[in-house]
């Protein structure tokens, strides 16, 4: 019998714990399955330029601990809206043929939104794949956790840790904006984890007031400093988020608004920090790897066995799966009267809002 020909890719953004899912995927399906593998290099786009190499023990030793990953990966190259001369253009059935000639029996997708969006697209054109979802904003509610995101939190608590020291010395408000899109996850959890004093985060709408007060009150408790933690997509009440880039809704910046806000009318110092893509970089926590590598396996078995359009999943720590169709359609934001949320206001973490 011939062997199976699995190509696996990675698409969108890194995220820690990449390598740990192809490593994952690799190993099984070579040992379990007796399968040849070749990795796509760039996501989609490398079934389009026939950028691919061959996955085996060599070229995949030493990659669980390592950050970003081997395959490298773009946000661009959608094969249905591919740029070209100014223009977009669809090379789905050009993708397709190529598949074929490559003679690919299945694709593990490893990627976020934009990667289960074009691989739903592609299923539905006959392409037999599997998804993995990556991101380190946890904005999936096809699945408990996404991997990435518990390193991207611990990077985010030590960055909160090292500004609260600074901040008591001198006697100064740090702000620290976190990524997350509009999904306030890596903001609620660094700043519970790090025991900030007020975090913002896009469900919790904030109000300007509140959060001076929150910050005289603790004053008033001989506490001169405080830490806010503020996801990327939070906004005032009323207010729009901040965009680095309107025209490709690049998310960046609140965090000089919020200080801009308070500025006036608090007699401490303020400090801006925005923690940007280290959050994404380096090489995934323990938690990651073992998540990463539980997917890998389960994507591996999916594709072995034939088992396509879905994507792999952490259902109270069980491995499941789901249509692609599912995970798309639903993100996962924070549930502002949720029992994490309450928990934080419980132990007097202010939320902006009053
Ligand atoms: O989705 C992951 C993420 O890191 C977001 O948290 C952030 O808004 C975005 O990607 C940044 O994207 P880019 O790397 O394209 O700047």
């Amino acid at each position: 019998m011939t062997k199976k020909r699995i190509g696996i890719l990675t698409g969108g953004g890194d995220c820690p714990g990449l390598n740990a899912v192809i490593r994952g995927a690799v190993r099984t399906l070579i040992r379990d399955h007796d399968a040849e593998v070749i990795g796509i290099q760039f996501g989609f786009e490398g079934l389009l330029t026939n950028a691919t190499v061959p996955l085996g023990g060599e070229s995949i030793r030493g990659i669980l601990p390592k950050g970003g990953t081997l395959l490298r990966t773009t946000n661009r190259g959608n094969p249905f809206e591919y740029p070209s001369n100014g223009t977009f253009v669809d090379r789905s059935q050009e993708l397709v043929q190529n598949i074929q000639h490559l003679g690919i029996d299945g694709i593990i997708a490893i990627g976020g939104d934009g990667t289960l969006r074009i691989a739903q697209r592609l299923c539905d054109i006959g392409i037999p794949i599997v998804t993995v979802p990556k991101t380190i904003d946890n904005d999936l509610a096809a699945t408990d956790y996404t991997f990435g995101f518990m390193t991207a939190v611990d990077v985010a608590t030590e960055a909160v840790d090292r500004l609260d020291s600074t901040a008591e010395s001198h006697e100064r408000v740090m702000i620290l904006e976190v990524m997350g899109r509009n999904a306030g996850w890596i903001a609620l959890y660094s700043g519970i984890a790090g025991g900030a004093d007020i975090i913002l985060i896009p469900e919790i709408h904030y109000q300007s007031e509140a959060i001076i007060d929150s910050i005289r009150s603790r004053q008033q408790e001989g506490s001169q400093f405080d830490i806010i933690v503020v996801a990327e997509g939070a906004k005032r009440q009323g207010g729009e988020e901040s965009y680095l880039d309107p025209a490709k809704r690049r998310l960046g910046g609140v965090a000089y608004q919020v200080a801009a806000d308070i500025a006036e009318q608090i007699d401490l110092e303020i400090r801006v920090t925005v923690l940007g893509h280290v959050q994404r970089g380096g090489s995934p926590n323990a938690f990651d790897r073992i998540l990463a590598t539980r997917f890998g396996k389960a994507a591996a078995d999916l594709v072995a066995g034939g088992q396509f359009g879905l994507m792999v999943s952490l259902r109270q720590d069980q491995i499941v799966w789901v249509p692609i169709a599912d995970a798309v359609s639903r993100p996962k934001y924070v549930d502002p009267d949720g029992e994490v949320v309450k928990a934080a206001r419980s132990v007097g973490i202010s939320f902006g809002d009053g």
